[in-house]
């Protein structure tokens, strides 16, 4: 128990304890999502939920199946970050009509709203926007752009990829001159820009745009394996703002990172507490995050790794 001024708050606040919630999370394909994941089970331990937790494994069916398995067992509400968007309206459905609440969490569905009683997330297509604007006053509007896009059919890559293109579109020299998926892995990262590289005579790449961080940093390996000083002589621009990216910024190697908030379990459990509660929820709860350069990478880091 912590005693703050006049006000006592136990280990349980925030409310939920007793609950039993089901999580469906995509995978482990990130380190953004691991910490995510961290996130989750740290806030419902704090609270006092029993949370069952399902690793999909970047596989829509195992999700489903999770979902139906939280039914079985009767859970009091279910927690699902989706890997896709779409094909979640039968089993949303079968949640609705076991009266059991839904939240969904970071990426987006294009079920019906009334299958679910709110979205906790960032506004990706913002993200997308922020990452183009900080490129266009970087280049001053004229740059080639290899494009590492996200999982495909998941709202985070189809959102981000919309408000880049949405703000370049109004720079006639700026322009995507290749662009695949790397499902947000590393690996993948770091094939795809060495696909890029052969594609086109790197000297006229300008920068590369990383639905995330994870997969700049497979590319900035691919990119000094190829003999180019990433940051220098191609810029980088991602999202996620995770340790590695500031490390990677502390050394010269990245240029900027778009913020997601990891911190989604909070009011997620939060939605939950007041739909049973009888209260009624906005559609959406935002979390948001900045934009963070080299000047403050090393701080960053230190902050964000607890180092
Ligand atoms: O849905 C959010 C995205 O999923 C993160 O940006 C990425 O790292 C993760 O895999």
């Amino acid at each position: 128990m912590v005693i703050f001024g006049a006000v006592v708050v136990s280990a349980q606040e925030g409310g939920g304890a007793g609950l039993t919630i089901g999580f469906s999370q995509v995978g482990s394909e990130s380190a953004w999502r691991t910490s995510f994941t961290q996130a989750v089970i740290a806030e419902a331990e704090a609270r006092g939920i029993n949370l069952l937790f399902s690793d999909g494994q970047q596989r829509q069916e195992n999700q489903i199946a999770a979902l139906r398995s939280f039914i079985a067992q009767g859970v009091d509400a279910i927690i699902l970050a989706p890997v896709v968007e779409t094909g979640w309206d039968e089993v949303l459905q079968e949640a609705a009509d076991n009266q059991i609440p839904v939240v969904i969490v970071d990426r987006n569905v294009t079920a019906d709203e009334s299958l679910y009683i709110t979205r906790v997330s960032s506004d990706f297509v913002h993200e997308g926007r922020l990452a183009a604007a900080w490129l266009v006053q970087a280049t001053a509007g004229q740059c080639d752009i290899v494009e590492l896009q996200g999982t495909v059919g998941s709202s985070a890559a189809l959102d981000r990829q919309q408000g880049f293109n949405e703000v370049i579109a109004l720079f006639p020299n700026m322009q995507i001159v290749q662009s695949q998926s790397g499902d947000f892995t590393r690996t993948n990262g770091k094939e795809v820009m060495e696909s890029f590289l052969n594609a086109v005579d790197p000297s006229t790449i300008c920068a590369v745009w990383s639905h995330n961080d994870d997969m700049l940093i497979g590319a900035i390996e691919a990119m000094k394996e190829a003999g180019i000083d990433p940051g220098q002589d191609i810029l980088t621009i991602s999202v996620d703002a995770i340790p590695d990216i500031f490390q990677a910024m502390v050394d010269g190697d990245a240029n900027a990172t778009v913020e997601l908030s990891p911190n989604m379990g909070g009011p997620a459990f939060d939605a939950i507490v007041s739909y049973l509660a009888g209260e009624e929820l906005p559609r959406w709860i935002p979390v948001a995050g900045g934009i963070y350069f080299p000047d403050t990478a090393a701080e960053e880091l230190a902050a964000r790794s607890g180092s």
